[in-house]
């Protein structure tokens, strides 16, 4: 990663082999990190501006920061990857990991290091076959070299990591909800505060981070932060893996500098929309954000820009609507996976949705009324943070509250015409 890579990541491609890493450089950056103290590596990150890569974009480096350090801090401590990659659309840790699985690891033991963290766990989708498969051989391999275990490199620093896979919930990927699984409970979000870095996996300290942002971590500490900066064409450092999905030409996912325009990413590296459909809006980071419009393309794709652009950057895997799909029957399908996968904790979540999901469906089936659609956008409004005990809700609501502002008309003709007009 000297450069970003601008090539289409192909799943179905071996996987890098450890040989092949460390040739190109790979386990440098731990070799580096071991000579540097641990609070020090987090400080670099910090300096380099990398934001969580899982959706959300919270100061990587700050949240490490948290974590009680020395020799009065309690442990055993933790560093949990969210592989659990569930967010409609999204498909880029599950490349990072199929492709380049030690890149991961790597990041795990510095990332680990930096927090003086004892054990790692990679909590993985359980539909992730190959990128278990994969990441089972690459850790028994690092083991073989001495990269995790036991007085690493002759450094004094030990680290057991295990490879979870996860019983298959969209909550899991919250992060508190995954460490209950974890410890073998229902995943049921906590309360925040207190955050997991001060009591997370069995109340102990805890980082948990998305596999994305651990693969940069090392790279972070080998070429410095200015570099990882300077990789960017805005505020957020580094790069960040786009993908598109929809009816474009050339679906996909790229590595490029983050802060990429949205044009740019849809017309150059998606080839633009197929023959005879035009563009009409797309979620940016999978499903659980708001819509943005041809009036947006020009927005470079940060966290800061998408969010004053009315959305959230989320995963940076975009969702392409087209003019001769329903945008009313796209928004149903998403809500109908949130309200199937509503923990069932809280009531505005469970019953919120899925109610706005069988109203979504007699719209689309002639069956709406115009009242519904006051319904609808009043539960846009209730399914607010405050109201829900997590974020899941009110993220599910965003493509819906968009596309009723974006996309209205649409909605009123199926009530109005008692039919979906595109079938
Ligand atoms: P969040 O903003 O609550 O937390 C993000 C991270 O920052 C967490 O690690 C949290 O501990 C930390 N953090 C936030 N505020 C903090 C504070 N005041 N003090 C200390 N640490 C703090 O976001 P959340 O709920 O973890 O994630 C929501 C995002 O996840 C959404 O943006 C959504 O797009 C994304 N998502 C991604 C999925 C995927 O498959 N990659 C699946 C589902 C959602």
């Amino acid at each position: 990663m000297e450069k970003p890579l601008t090539g289409n990541f192909r799943s179905d491609k071996q996987a890098v082999s450890l040989e092949d890493y460390e040739r190109a450089g790979g386990y440098q950056g731990l070799h580096k990190a071991l000579t540097i103290a641990p609070a020090d590596v987090g400080e670099l990150v910090k300096k380099s501006g990398l934001r969580g890569r899982g959706g959300a974009g919270f100061p990587t480096g700050m949240k490490w920061s948290f974590v009680p350090m020395g020799k009065d801090a309690p442990h055993p401590k933790y560093l949990v990857v969210n592989a659990d990659e569930m967010e409609p659309g999204t498909f880029k840790d599950r490349a990072l990991m199929e492709r380049d699985p030690h890149q991961l690891i790597e990041g795990v033991i510095v990332a680990a290091y930096a927090i003086e963290a004892d054990i790692a766990y990679i909590f993985l989708r359980g539909e992730y076959v190959c990128s278990h498969d994969r990441l089972e051989r690459a850790l028994a391999e690092a083991k073989t070299k001495n990269y995790v275990g036991h007085n690493i490199l002759g450094s004094g620093y030990n680290l057991e990591i295990h490879l979870h896979v996860s019983a298959g919930r969209y909550i899991c990927g919250e992060e508190t909800a995954l460490l209950n699984a974890l410890e073998g409970k229902r995943a049921h979000p906590r309360t925040k505060p207190p955050f997991p870095q001060v009591s997370g996996l069995f109340g102990k300290p805890t980082i948990v981070q998305n596999v994305e942002t651990l693969c940069n971590v090392h790279h972070i500490v080998k070429n410095g932060p200015d570099w990882f900066r300077g990789l960017s064409k805005t505020e957020d450092g580094g790069t960040k893996l786009y993908g598109v999905s929809g009816k474009v030409k050339k679906p996909g996912l790229w590595e490029l500098p983050m802060g990429t325009p949205m044009r740019e990413i849809l017309e150059d590296h998606a080839g633009g929309m197929r023959d005879g459909l035009h563009f009409r809006g797309l979620l940016p980071g999978g499903a659980s954000t708001d819509f943005l419009i041809e009036e947006h393309l020009d927005t470079p794709m940060d966290y800061g820009n998408v969010q004053k652009a009315g959305s959230r950057l989320g995963t940076g895997t975009m969702v392409v609507l087209d003019d001769k799909t329903c945008p009313v029957g796209m928004v149903w399908n998403l809500e109908h996976f949130f309200a199937q996968e509503s923990c069932g904790w809280c009531t505005p979540c469970w019953s919120g949705l899925s109610w706005t999901e069988k109203i979504l469906l007699a719209m689309e089936q002639g069956k709406g009324s115009r009242q519904d659609l006051d319904t609808l956008t009043f539960q846009t409004k209730f399914l607010a943070p405050g109201n829900t005990f997590c974020a899941f809700a009110p993220g599910a609501v965003e493509p819906l509250q968009s596309a009723l502002k974006y996309f209205g008309d649409d909605f009123r003709k199926h009530v109005d015409e008692q039919r979906c007009p595109w079938k």
